[in-house]
């Protein structure tokens, strides 16, 4: 009944999840009724941007004007603001006490007699989130009459994490440059600023660091700093902190000292008057985040000191101002003969309560690096002293990069509902996360940016959806994935039922999918060297050994797979114990993981009653007939969207089918010259020799910078 309510015009994708097309007469209709007028405050720059997000929203999805007014003078105007900004709200008599910073009640009231729409909070914030939940029920067309919603979120730093360097580069970044016009700044402020402000506040994100973790020092320049504080101007209204990632070692670079040692007093009063130095030009600036003594970033260790020392001395110097320190524990080091993903926890955990309060950990979701699965981060639930962030990578480095249609959103479902067990059943990660498992007040979650120059902001349009459910999940890490889905689907594309429920499942389906046509049964890092492109599963070129993929698949003649049992690496005693028995006994590893934790014979026999060798096969082709179906999907569903959006979509559909079956060929081919067994029947050979599979080259493929 929906479709072709509004024209199908072009569009590119710039307008994100917050289009506010006019919706189907009949909803314009019903939800016009119901917004006659607006009442809303401006005396704050937050409040304006709130008014003006409503205003703009209504007009589009209404398609008329919704007048402004100072009082109520009809029934269902739209009341926002808070206590203190609103008499009309404050005559309410809400308890807004509990709502805290962000929160807010979106609630049918009867105002001077009237019935109203209220979105209530304590703080302006709270009024601007509530604001964009009251459009996302409209753009989604879902039922006001009866509205008595509470939020508040459970998750206090949602930060984003930009990898851009200064020159403009993104690491691992797929849709076009950095955002960041630092030539520019701080006299040009794009206008785009403003647009990434709005569509991270009405996902809830309240952070955003602006540099890679493998930072440069320049950024604590003060030429520099002048261009941040530009920035955080524009995203102050949208409640959006600014955050830096730092280089260990500037007080070396652009300080003139001989050393960096966290215990030097020289270096710390260097930190402490940078850091009143940012403060000044900044002053709700948000703290700093740190890649410490990885992957050849300096750190405290090359003073002999802990990742507590380093952490502690940056925490002093921002405690004053009320900032904080995330520290990363992405931390392993090849001269370490252990098993890399032993190493974060190996380096960190005995360092629990040795952090500063306004120190966070922040630890990747799972022990190696954002594989398209991995088991949960044995760091979780084992350091209950200090508050853990979780960081996930919204950018797909290692899931097809910008093209292949992956939403990570059972990812993220898949890690914040794993039971740690860390305090018996019911210890998931995302109560460590929430800070509900061991009392934690302060904490985060962090996601490494998608967001490029691209029209489009993220690479594709479905691209957007992992942004979106980051921030959504950020929020409430208890939502559903599908339920987030939808959502997205709904305000990206469009309401109609027929192409909402078969995009859904193709979203819900693609990230099983892309596990099978590239890593399956708990493999992983069989991608390309450097550029991590592609399928290389015999690459044993990168100078460090766990950096290649031979190291973590293990194949030979007689088997594959990690052996982290204990009579291996005995990685699975850094889980809980009642973890640690299962990952240890292959019969209870659950299979999707069976290959991060064993090392098995081909012939081993599977819980389907086939052998691993058939399995595995099986896997391969099934991720590579799941994109068939997903491309077969999208072709069913020509004309409910706009041309552009389309048509994009499909062409690269076709690519993801194309490299799916390219992952499939040279990785069972690679596997086959291995293991010496032919194809199980039924299953088809490899097109090409291994050799023209190992030949190949990606000169300049996007996202890695060492070329
Ligand atoms: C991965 C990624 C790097 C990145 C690193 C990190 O290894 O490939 O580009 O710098 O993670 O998270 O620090």
């Amino acid at each position: 009944m929906l479709l072709g309510a509004a024209p199908l015009r072009a569009e590119d994708g710039y307008d994100l999840w917050l289009r506010y097309r006019l919706l189907a007469p009949e909803q314009a209709k019903f939800y016009k009724n119901r917004a006659t007028e607006l009442i809303a405050g401006s005396s704050t720059p937050t409040q304006s941007v709130t008014r003006g997000e409503l205003l703009r929203g209504l007009q589009g999805l209404l398609g008329r004007d919704v007048p402004l007014s100072d009082s109520v003078t009809r029934d269902n105007a739209i009341i926002v603001g808070t206590p203190r900004s609103s008499a009309l709200i404050a005559q309410l008599h809400l308890d807004t006490q509990h709502l805290g910073h962000d929160g807010y009640v979106i609630r049918n009231v009867v105002v001077d007699g009237h019935a109203a729409t209220a979105i209530v909070a304590q703080e302006d914030m709270g009024a601007l989130y509530g604001a964009f939940h009251f459009l996302r029920l409209l753009e989604t067309g879902q039922a006001i009459d009866h509205l008595d919603l509470h939020e508040t979120p459970r998750v206090k730093l949602r930060v984003l994490n930009h990898w851009d360097y200064l020159n403009g580069q993104v690491e691992r970044g797929y849709a076009g440059a950095s955002i960041w016009d630092w030539w520019k700044l701080p006299d040009w402020r794009a206008p785009r600023y403003t647009d990434y402000a709005r569509a991270n506040a009405s996902i809830g994100i309240n952070g955003t660091v602006l540099d890679n973790v493998n930072a440069g020092a320049t950024i604590l320049t003060s030429t520099y700093l002048q261009k941040v504080a530009a920035l955080a101007d524009v995203f102050r209204p949208y409640g959006i902190r600014v955050y830096l990632s730092i280089r260990f070692s500037s007080p070396i670079e652009i300080g003139g000292l001989k050393t960096a040692d966290p215990l030097d007093p020289q270096v710390q009063a260097w930190w402490q008057a940078k850091a009143d130095e940012i403060y000044k030009l900044i002053p709700d600036f948000g703290g700093f985040l740190v890649k410490a003594n990885s992957e050849g970033q300096p750190g405290p260790e090359d003073y002999q000191r802990s990742h507590a020392d380093g952490a502690n001395m940056l925490a002093n110097a921002l405690a004053p101002h009320g900032g904080i320190v995330m520290w990363r524990a992405f931390v392993y080091s090849a001269s370490n003969p252990e098993d890399r993903a032993k190493q974060a926890y190996d380096e960190f955990k005995p360092l629990d309560g040795r952090f500063r309060a306004n120190v966070l950990v922040q630890v990747k979701n799972g022990p190696v690096d954002f594989q398209p699965r991995e088991p949960f981060h044995p760091l979780f639930g084992a350091m209950p002293k200090t508050p853990l962030m979780t960081e996930f990578e919204i950018t797909k480095e290692y899931l097809g990069f910008a093209t292949h249609l992956v939403y990570l959103g059972p990812l993220f479902e898949e890690v914040l509902s794993a039971d740690t067990m860390a305090h018996g059943k019911g210890s998931m990660v995302a109560k460590v996360i929430d800070g509900s498992l061991d009392g934690h007040a302060l904490t985060g979650m962090a996601g490494v940016a998608n967001i490029g120059t691209d029209r489009d902001w993220c690479g594709s349009d479905f691209n957007q959806a992992n942004w979106y459910v980051f921030g959504r999940l950020a929020w409430n890490p208890s939502l559903s994935s599908r339920a987030i889905a939808e959502e997205w689907v709904r305000m990206t594309f469009s309401n109609d039922q027929a192409f909402v429920k078969p995009v859904v499942e193709m979203m819900m389906g693609s990230r099983e999918a892309a596990v099978d046509y590239m890593t399956p049964l708990g493999l992983l890092h069989l991608m390309g060297p450097g550029h991590h492109y592609g399928p290389a599963p015999w690459d044993a070129s990168e100078s460090s050994a766990d950096w290649r993929p031979v190291y973590y698949h293990r194949a030979n003649r007689q088997g594959i797979g990690f052996d982290r049992s204990r009579s291996g690496s005995d990685a699975v005693d850094q889980y809980a114990a009642p973890l640690a028995a299962q990952f240890n006994d292959l019969k209870q590893t659950p299979e999707q993981y069976l290959l991060y934790f064993h090392h098995i014979g081909w012939d081993y026999r599977m819980r389907s009653g086939h052998t691993l060798w058939y399995e595995l096969v099986a896997h391969y082709t099934q991720g590579v007939d799941d994109v068939k179906r997903m491309r077969q999907t999208w072709l069913g569903l020509h004309g409910y969207i706009d041309e552009q959006r389309y048509e994009q979509t499909a062409a690269f559909l076709t690519i993801q089918e194309k490299e799916a079956q390219w992952w499939r060929d040279a990785s069972i081919g690679y596997f086959q010259s291995i293991s010496g067994l032919p194809l199980p029947p039924a299953y088809a050979s490899p097109p090409q020799s291994l050799q023209y599979y190992e030949s190949l080259t990606f000169p300049y493929a996007p996202g890695f910078s060492s070329w």
